[in-house]
């Protein structure tokens, strides 16, 4: 089976994804805009890295054209970068907004760009990130919230536009889940369990139980789903938790 791409493979969910894949036998390329911490994962792994400037899209192309060579070409394209910035719209600059844009929904859409050309004629799965916060309104995440909800329209604009060359388009959209994006949240008692409160099922997710459905996205025998936007969110985006009893 052709390889994996992963973009944002040094962050937490990233990793997850390319310790399941390597794990289950698939060939990985891990991509990223740090070295040393690629180099570290990748020597772990046995994989190839690949750093890439994602301030444009012809060097991802690039990076891909250049390691699919190598790796028998790609059937998977997944993109883990993503940040967290959770200010009021009042009190979002201009650069901030448009930065979370650019690191948000640029990067998926530079992964889509060079999807669409390098699967034209093999088919494959994208998996592009979301957030429960692009479903369902949830205060300061003004810009999060519209970078997110950007993804999940362009994966299913993409999603039409590629069905006839067998390419499926699907979005994860985790809610709170323990990783380093949102470790100042889950490490503050207080925090972590406001946060609990908000799913309705009363816990944090795990980096695990993303990588799972992120690799079942991927593999081939689950072909016939696309434009989706998954919510796994522990019921955020979908289910008004019960008031619990205090202490309980
Ligand atoms: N954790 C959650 O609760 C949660 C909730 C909803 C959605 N998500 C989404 O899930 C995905 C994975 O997030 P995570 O929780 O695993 O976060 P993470 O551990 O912080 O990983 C984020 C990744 O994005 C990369 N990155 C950040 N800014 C970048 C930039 N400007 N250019 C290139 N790469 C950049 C980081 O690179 P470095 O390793 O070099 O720093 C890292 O690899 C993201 O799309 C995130 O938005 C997460």
């Amino acid at each position: 089976m052709s390889a994996v791409a992963i973009l944002g493979a040094s962050g937490t969910i990233g990793s997850a994804v390319a310790r399941k894949l390597v794990n289950s036998g698939r060939r990985v390329l891990l991509v990223g805009r740090d070295p040393e911490k690629l180099d570290r994962l990748g020597a772990e792994l046995g994989t190839p890295t690949a750093v890439v400037d994602f301030r444009s899209s012809q060097p991802l192309e690039a990076a891909l054209v250049e390691h699919g060579e190598s790796l028998g070409g790609f059937s998977g394209l997944v993109n883990c970068i993503g940040s967290l910035l959770l200010k009021p719209a009042h009190a979002t600059s201009d650069e901030e907004f448009r930065q979370t844009i650019e690191t948000n929904l640029f990067t998926s859409f530079a992964l889509v760009k060079a999807g669409g050309r390098l699967l034209r004629d093999s088919g494959g799965a994208i998996v592009l990130f979301a957030s429960a916060a692009a479903e369902v309104g949830i205060q300061n995440h003004e810009a999060i919230a519209a970078a997110k909800a950007g993804i999940v329209g362009l994966a299913r604009s993409a999603a039409a536009t590629y069905a006839p060359n067998n390419v499926r388009v699907n979005v994860v959209s985790p809610g709170l889940v323990r990783t380093e994006l949102t470790r100042r949240i889950w490490e503050s008692s207080a925090a972590a369990g406001a946060s609990r409160e908000l799913h309705a099922l009363g816990r944090l997710g795990e980096p695990e139980q993303i990588a799972s459905l992120t690799q079942w996205l991927l593999d081939p025998a689950n072909d016939w789903m696309t434009g989706q936007a998954i919510g796994l969110d522990g019921g955020l985006s979908r289910v008004l938790p019960k008031r619990r009893p205090a202490g309980g």
